[in-house]
C-alpha cells in the first residue's frame, strides 16, 4: 500500500545547517516527528554542500545567531540546492525579519517554537516548493534520466543514446539528451551528428537561460531527438558550472517530458547537481569484478550522498557475456536486485561506426528489444508518478 493509500504523509526530508540558541533541543525534537526525516546537520554550509546537492531534501533549516540576515551563508546554501529555506533564530533579530521579507526564504522562526509549529512551517514551505517546480514554465515536469556508471567503457554512451532515441522515436516523448561527460563526450558522434553548438557555448552566452534560448543550442536527430553536446574542447568543461548546470536542467525539465543524462565516471561537481534532480539513476554494472567493485563503491558514495535508495535501478550491461559470472552472483555482490538486464550485440559497436543507433537500425535485434522495454517502464513509471501527484492534489483540495 501506497501512503498516499493509507492516508499516511511522506515525510519530508529535512537539514540543518548554521547555529543558534536552542537549535540542538528543537533538532532532537524534529528527529523523533514522523512527518520529518532529518537526514542531517552540519553548522558550516561550506562542510554540507554534497547534502545539499544531491540530498532530495524538501527543506533546508537554516539557524543563525547573527540580529541580519546571513545573506552569504543563504547565498551559500542557494548554490547547492533549490529546495526552500527556513531560517531559524534567536535573540534579538533587529533587521532579520524586514530583509528576510525581499529575500528568498520561505520563512523565518523565532526560537523556542512548539514543535508542531515549526513542522507545519516545514510541511508548508515544503508543498510550496513542489508546486513550484511542477507549475514551472510550460507545465511540463520532465523526468530527469541519469546514465552513470564509475569506469569508462561500461556502456553509458551506448544506453543512454540507444534509451533517448528510443523514448523519442517510438514512445512519442519530447527527449533531450544531455552529454555530461563534459570533457570527452562522445554521445553527438555516436549519433552521427556533428553539432555546430553545445553546452559550452549556451553557458557562455549572455543573458538569463530560459526555454527558448536552450532550444537555440540543440542539435536535432532525424529520429525526433534533441541533443545538447559536450563541449568540443575539454578545457572548456570547467565552464559548465554546478549553479550553470542546475538552472539548466531546472529550464530543460519545463520544455522535456524525459531528460537523459549521459555522465562520465566521476561524482564531480556538476554531477552532484545533476544527482540533486535526478528522478531516477541507471546505475550500470557489468559482469567483472572491477566494475562491481566500483559500484559497490558508488552505492556507499550515494548513500553518503544521502540519494533516495528508491531512485537507483541498477542495468545489467552485457548480461550475456559467458565470463564465469551470472546476474546472481552480481545481485548478491551487491545486495540489490538487477532492474534491466541489456544484452551483449555486436549491432552495438556497428551502429556506433555507423552513426546510427543500434535501436533505429536493427529494431529487431535483442539489444534493441531489451533498450525499449526500459523506454517502456521509464515512461510508465513516469505516468504513475504523475497520477499519484495528481491524486495527491485531488486529496488536498478535499
Ligand atoms: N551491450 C553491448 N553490446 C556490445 N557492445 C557494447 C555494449 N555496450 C557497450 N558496448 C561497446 O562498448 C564500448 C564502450 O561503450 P560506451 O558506451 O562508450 O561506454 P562508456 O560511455 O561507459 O565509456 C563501445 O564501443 C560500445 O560499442
Ligand atoms: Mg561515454
Amino acid at each position: 500500500m501506497t501512503d498516499s493509500q493509507n492516508g499516511a504523509r511522506e515525510p519530508v526530508r529535512v537539514y540543518f545547517t548554521g547555529t543558534c540558541e536552542g537549535l540542538d533541543k528543537l533538532r532532537e525534537a524534529l528527529s523523533n516527528h514522523p512527518e520529518l526525516e532529518v537526514v542531517g546537520a552540519s553548522a558550516q554550509v561550506s562542510q554540507a554542500s554534497s547534502v545539499l546537492a544531491g540530498g532530495h531534501l524538501g527543506c533546508v533549516l537554516h539557524a543563525t545567531n547573527s540580529p541580519s540576515l546571513p545573506a552569504a551563508e543563504l547565498a551559500a546554501i542557494r548554490e547547492q540546492t533549490a529546495a526552500p529555506v527556513i531560517v531559524l533564530a534567536s535573540g534579538a533579530p533587529s533587521t532579520l525579519l524586514e530583509e528576510a521579507l525581499e529575500a528568498d526564504v520561505s520563512d523565518v522562526l523565532l526560537l523556542p517554537q512548539l514543535t508542531d509549529n515549526v513542522v507545519f512551517a516545514i510541511r508548508k514551505a515544503s508543498h510550496a516548493g513542489r508546486k513550484l517546480a511542477a507549475q514551472g514554465g510550460h507545465g511540463r515536469y520532465g523526468k530527469i534520466v541519469t546514465v552513470f556508471a564509475p569506469k569508462g567503457g561500461t556502456g553509458k554512451t551506448s544506453i543512454a543514446t540507444n534509451l533517448a532515441a528510443s523514448l523519442a522515436k517510438h514512445s512519442g516523448k519530447r527527449t533531450l539528451l544531455l552529454d555530461l561527460d563534459l570533457q570527452f563526450g562522445d554521445a553527438a558522434i555516436m549519433l552521427g551528428l556533428e553539432p555546430e553548438k553545445t553546452i559550452y557555448d549556451l553557458v557562455v552566452a549572455p543573458g538569463e537561460l530560459d526555454s527558448e534560448k536552450l532550444a537555440g543550442y540543440i542539435t536535432r536527430h532525424q529520429c525526433g531527438l534533441e541533443i545538447l553536446p559536450a563541449p568540443l574542447r575539454p578545457e572548456d568543461a570547467e565552464l559548465v558550472t554546478e549553479a550553470k548546470l542546475g538552472r539548466l536542467l531546472e529550464v530543460a525539465r519545463d520544455s522535456y517530458d524525459v531528460i537523459v543524462v549521459d555522465t562520465s565516471p566521476f561524482f564531480h561537481g556538476p554531477m552532484l547537481a545533476t544527482l540533486d534532480r535526478t528522478d531516477e539513476l541507471l546505475l550500470l554494472c557489468g559482469l567483472d569484478v572491477p566494475t562491481l567493485k566500483n559500484v559497490r563503491l558508488s552505492l556507499q558514495t550515494l548513500e553518503l550522498l544521502s540519494f533516495p535508495p528508491d531512485r537507483i535501478k541498477l542495468v545489467l550491461n552485457r548480461a550475456n557475456s559467458k565470463v564465469g559470472m551470472k546476474p546472481k552472483e552480481v545481485e548478491s555482490a551487491l545486495e540489490r536486485e538487477i532492474g534491466f538486464e541489456i544484452p551483449s550485440d555486436r549491432i552495438v559497436p556497428l551502429a556506433v561506426n555507423r552513426g546510427n543507433p543500434a535501436v533505429l537500425a536493427e529494431p529487431k535485434a535483442e539489444f534493441s528489444k531489451a533498450i525499449r522495454a526500459m523506454a517502456k517502464d521509464l515512461v510508465a513509471s513516469q505516468a504513475v508518478a504523475k497520477q499519484k501527484k495528481k491524486f495527491m492534489a485531488t486529496l488536498a483540495r478535499a
